[in-house]
């Protein structure tokens, strides 16, 4: 069930044109439309890949269907998006949140951050993750991140760190453009899914640097994609279940085709493999 936006803090950048919200649960949200200009699929394509990163456990931001209501839009005329025409209004309804790792007036979360604190990132290596999940899920945007400072354990459960201990954390956002976005179908080019940083896979050598995510992928539980399906908001997908439900079809069939998707990305001409040894 979806929980409603109670505040609208300020627009978001980005192709979706997301709106910043609080909703009643206490969480801050960065809420994308049905009527995004990215098109509806894009929620659906966010949906059933958090709950690819959440089986997988690479950090990624929680999703929520966040109930935005005829009167909240009433009180709130600035919310609004642009396309080619002009300006349109979200409709009242259910849309997609991605949760914010905390209160933004209080936290602060980097888009980006210099090479030497992505060093020292205590979950760098949920980048490599990431990259089998977008290789696997075709993501045709390049893989984006949200940083902050946050007590390591729960980010990082395998490092041996004091439960008090604070450091630099990635979290996975923005799957839109899983499945090609709107398109709904596989494409693989090389440059899909990689960071725009080469440091973040310093110690990738071969497609087994990607362990454990690839064995993973290979032996993912189908019975978690069902319920990923069976969980998203129906109106997200009226008039094309049968589609997603090919959609879903072939992706547990390309599972083989990974680690050749991985060496693929190791050809792309920015050398983002710095260590590659095929
Ligand atoms: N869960 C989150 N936590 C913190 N910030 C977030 C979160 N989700 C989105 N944002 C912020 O909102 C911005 C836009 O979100 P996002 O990248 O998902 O939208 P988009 O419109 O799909 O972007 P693009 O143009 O890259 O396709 C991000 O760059 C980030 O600053
Ligand atoms: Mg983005």
């Amino acid at each position: 069930m979806p929980i409603r936006a109670i505040e609208f803090v300020r627009k978001l950048r980005g192709g979706a044109q997301a709106h910043l919200m609080k909703a009643e649960d206490g969480h801050f949200y960065a809420v994308k439309f049905q009527n995004n200009p990215q098109g509806r699929r894009v929620l659906v394509n966010e949906w059933i890949a958090h709950a690819i990163f959440e089986q997988l456990r690479v950090a990624s931001a929680k999703v929520m269907a966040i109930e935005v209501t005829a009167d909240f839009l009433a009180a709130h005329p600035d919310i609004s998006m642009r396309n080619h025409t002009g300006v349109y209004r979200p409709e009242a309804g259910w849309h997609f949140g991605s949760r914010l790792a905390g209160d933004p007036n209080r936290l602060g979360f980097y888009d980006y951050v210099p090479d030497q604190l992505l060093k020292e990132v205590v979950n760098v290596r949920d980048f490599l993750g990431a990259l089998v999940i977008d290789r696997w899920l075709a993501n045709a945007d390049v893989r984006q991140a949200i940083f902050f400072r946050a007590k390591i354990k729960p980010w990082a459960p395998s490092v041996e760190v004091h439960a008090a201990k604070v450091g630099f954390v990635a979290m996975m956002i923005d799957h839109g453009y899983s499945f090609g976005g709107e398109h709904w179908r596989f494409d693989d080019a090389a440059g899909y899914g990689l960071y725009h940083r080469p440091v973040v896979y310093r110690e990738v050598t071969s497609a087994a640097s990607f362990e454990p995510w690839l064995g993973q992928v290979m032996h993912f539980p189908e019975s978690v994609l069902e319920a990923a399906r069976h969980s998203i908001p129906p109106q997200w997908v009226a008039g094309e279940d049968d589609v997603l439900d090919r959609l879903l079809h072939t992706l547990v069939q390309r599972r083989r085709k990974l680690p050749e998707l991985l060496a693929l990305s190791s050809s792309y001409h920015t050398k983002p493999f710095e260590n590659w040894q095929g």
